[in-house]
């Protein structure tokens, strides 16, 4: 397994990525993201929630009424377009500029917890992901939207050999094999919906154990 690289890397590429951000990904916005967005925060209760890697916001109008949301990001100026947006959606959301990896919260602070193309640039996933099942209780749910390596001999290879130059343009993996790392971070997996061909991009509802 290669050694995860610093945060200070992922952060420096989301800090320089936030001014273009949208505009980037305003296209895919408009279809596909948006119906997975609204598709996963569908499944989530009210309750206390967590969002990790809350970039510029972009779930915040579907966050489910009457939830108590936190929301972290590593990268302060994601987190500041994060700021503007529940400014003027007038939503209140504790926004903390934390690390997914090394999170402050307590144990079982949570009910559930959510993220949305996130683990494709933690440096270390599987510690993210033991991060979640210690801040969400005991039974809590833990819901991911997230491309991953594709299943398919071929591809799943040019995947890994574009990697290095994706992950410097665009700050994410585009090679992670999540549902591997949701097993090995010692969460129950409860369904999968494939979202793309070949799980290119899959929902993944887990649980705490
Ligand atoms: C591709 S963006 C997705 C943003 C948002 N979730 C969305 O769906 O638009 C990935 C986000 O994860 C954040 N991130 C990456 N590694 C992180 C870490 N270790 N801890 C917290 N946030 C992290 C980045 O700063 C960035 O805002």
């Amino acid at each position: 397994m290669t050694r995860a690289e610093p945060v200070d890397v992922t952060r420096a590429r989301y800090d320089r990525l936030a001014p273009l951000f949208d505009l980037l990904e305003w296209l895919p916005e408009q279809g596909s993201f948006g119906r997975w967005r609204a598709r996963l925060w569908k499944g989530v209760a009210p309750g206390l929630l967590l969002e990790v890697g809350v970039g510029t916001g972009k779930n915040i109008p579907h966050y489910p009424p009457g939830a108590a949301v936190t929301a972290v990001d590593v990268s302060p100026r994601m987190l500041a377009r994060a700021a503007r947006r529940t400014a003027r959606l007038g939503r209140h959301v504790g926004l903390h500029l934390m690390d997914a990896q090394a999170l402050t919260f307590p144990d079982a602070a949570f009910d559930a917890a959510a993220a949305t193309f996130v683990f494709c640039s933690v440096p270390d996933p599987v510690q993210g992901l033991r991060e979640l099942g210690r801040v969400v209780r005991r039974g809590g749910s833990i819901h991911l939207l997230e491309h991953m390596r594709a299943e398919h001999r071929i591809l799943g290879r040019v995947m890994d050999w574009l990697d290095p130059l994706v992950v410097r343009v665009m700050g994410a993996h585009i090679n992670r094999r999540t549902l591997v790392n949701v097993l090995a971070a010692g969460l129950k997996i409860d369904a999968v919906e494939d979202l793309a061909p070949r799980g290119m991009v899959r929902l993944i509802t887990a649980r705490v154990p």
